[in-house]
């Protein structure tokens, strides 16, 4: 039997209408994708905390606090993107034990991105401090985890 060119592409559109049909599902929860990127960029934060508090300490030089504070201002900025928090990414669309990221950021993003920004100002403050050889080392996590984050949920 002999298939027209025609006949072959129509199977391949057909195969490939159906693959995008299949995809759907996984597109919604795609989400994961974004909450993944959100959390890794958290991930950055906290390891740049541990640099300043070894700092604070005297076990790290000013230069590597620096360059951590940095690092820090830089993940909080980015977090505070709008493509990372896409309408269905938080709780309670997606599930508690994949996010913790609550459904008010949405609603009141202008105060989440304000919440970060005094993040990013506290970082670019203590950079000028450990400059001058003393860093007050406070980024005000809590503006944003308390209103913004859940509880942990296993
Ligand atoms: C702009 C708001 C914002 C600021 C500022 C912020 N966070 Fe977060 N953080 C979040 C949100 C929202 C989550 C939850 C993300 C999720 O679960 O989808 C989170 C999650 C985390 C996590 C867990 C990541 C994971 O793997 O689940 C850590 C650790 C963290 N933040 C550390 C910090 C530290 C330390 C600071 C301050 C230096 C900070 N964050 C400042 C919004 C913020």
């Amino acid at each position: 039997m002999r298939y027209s060119v025609k006949f072959i592409l129509g199977i391949v559109a057909f195969a490939f209408s159906l693959s995008a049909f299949d995809a759907t599902p996984v597109l919604a929860d795609g989400h994961m994708m974004v909450i993944k990127e959100r959390k890794a960029l958290m991930k950055k934060v906290v390891k740049a905390t541990r640099i300043i508090k070894k700092y604070k300490k005297g076990k790290a030089s000013d230069g590597e606090a620096i360059v951590a504070a940095k690092a820090l201002r830089k993940a909080i900025n980015s977090s505070i993107d709008k493509r990372l928090y896409p309408i269905g990414s938080t709780r309670p669309d997606v599930s508690a034990k994949k996010t913790r990221a609550k459904a008010n950021i949405l609603s009141e993003w202008e105060a989440f991105v304000e919440a970060g920004k005094k993040s990013v100002k506290l970082a670019t403050k203590f950079i000028e401090g450990a400059k001058a050889g003393q860093g007050q080392a406070k980024f005000a996590c809590g503006g944003c985890h308390k209103p913004y984050r859940g509880k942990k949920v296993r």
